[in-house]
């Protein structure tokens, strides 16, 4: 797992010139014996993704790498309507159980992820005998859903996504069937609920495009009428799924700025950096998105060339240096996944690509752009 202490001064230096070599030689000994979470323990919380896979498997190294590297962890898929529960008296606890007892044995910060979103939901959810189900049902079914499903693990998962993605752009609330049937209460009463079962679970909103000016300013306008009224919502979940020329730091800055302002705590969620190819020149995380494949969006099939290793480190660090200069705003940085191998990014929005977009490479090694972002604690 951990390199050597020449290979990790190589790399320090060529990923970060200015390091002095004592100072690289220095941190590589920390870091063998520690990792991310405890060179920013002053700072935020450092998260990754658990896959159902790692779950499954019960993947020693893996599981042993995450307890290293980092404090706070969130379900990839676990605990997503369509998994948990698949029908209406169906539930399947395996591994949700696992996944928290795993957070609570390394004493980690536990996300739940998440109660309402339009995507990975069984597919009758908004169905009643052929027919869209009505008002009164599907409140009723959330209200189970959110009561059953907080309930148990109250007092150990931590903070709940309670709403994800609830906002289409620049054109307000998602036409999703839980506005078509509910409306837009449908957020109020998640979050109402959700604290009524677990009082001290911190709830959040997550969203993906958060830096776009106009998807921001809507969401800060709700949260600020829900602090207004009362509406228990303590975060704002920033996604964070980046490419290497977009979101603009400035942009991501005046959003963390303009939620902390509004009141609330802003939590990093799913990053991670594409680096392969666009297909349009959109940045959508809305997981139906797919193009077909082609070679020519795939250039990096076998291994990146050490020039784009270096680059993607540059985007890295600049993404954490603006976190860090916004540490009093910012609770968590949770990048989405561990290993390249396991990013949901192989495969979305294209299927069968090879893509490198996180901290760690195929063979779970630290990466240059781990050593980068390792290195603004130096
Ligand atoms: C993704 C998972 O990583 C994939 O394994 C799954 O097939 C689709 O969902 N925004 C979210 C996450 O809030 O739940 C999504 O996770 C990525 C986009």
């Amino acid at each position: 797992m951990s390199l050597s202490r020449r290979d990790f001064c190589l790399r320090a230096a060529v990923s970060v010139p200015l390091l002095s070599l004592l100072k690289a030689r220095a941190m590589a000994q920390a870091l063998q014996e520690t990792g991310l979470k405890d060179l920013y323990k002053h700072d935020f919380l450092i998260g990754t993704a658990v896959s159902n896979r790692t779950l499954q498997q019960k993947d020693e190294a893996m599981l042993a790498l995450i307890a290293k590297e980092f404090s706070a962890i969130s379900p990839e898929n676990c605990l997503k309507w369509g998994e948990v529960h698949p029908d209406t008296d169906r539930w399947q606890w395996e591994l949700p159980d696992r996944y928290v007892q795993f957070g609570l044995d390394h004493k980690m910060f536990i996300l739940g992820h998440t109660l309402v979103w339009h995507s990975q939901i069984p597919r009758n959810l908004f169905m009643e005998a052929g027919s869209a189900v009505s008002r009164d049902i599907l409140l009723k079914r959330l209200e189970d859903h959110i009561r059953t499903l907080v309930g148990r693990f109250k007092g150990k998962i931590t903070a709940w996504d309670v709403v994800n993605e609830a906002v289409d752009e620049d054109k307000g609330w998602r036409k999703s069937g839980w506005f078509n049937i509910i409306g837009p209460e449908c957020l109020e009463k998640a979050f109402h609920l959700a604290h009524e079962v677990d009082g001290k679970a911190q709830l959040l909103y997550n969203d993906y495009n958060l830096h776009n000016p106009k998807k921001a300013e809507f969401v800060a306008e709700f949260v600020r009428d829900f602090k207004k009224r009362g509406v228990p919502i303590h975060g704002v979940g920033m996604q964070c799924h980046e490419g290497m020329d977009y979101s603009k730091i400035e942009e991501l800055e005046a959003s963390i700025l303009l939620f902390a302002k509004a009141g609330v705590r802003v939590h990093i969620t799913e990053l991670d950096v594409d680096i392969l190819p666009r297909k349009e020149q959109t940045s959508t995380a809305e997981v139906s998105t797919r193009y077909e494949y082609a070679d020519t969006l795939n250039p990096w099939p076998k291994g990146l060339p050490e020039e784009m290793e270096k680059k993607l480190a540059k985007r890295y660090e600049e993404l954490f240096r603006l976190f860090l200069k916004h540490r009093d705003k910012i609770d968590r940085v949770t990048t989405w996944g561990t290993s390249d191998d396991e990013s949901w990014k192989n495969s979305f929005p294209i299927p069968g690509r090879t893509n490198y977009p996180l901290l760690f490479d195929r063979q779970k090694q630290r990466k240059a752009a781990y050593y980068a972002v390792a290195a603004l604690k130096g």
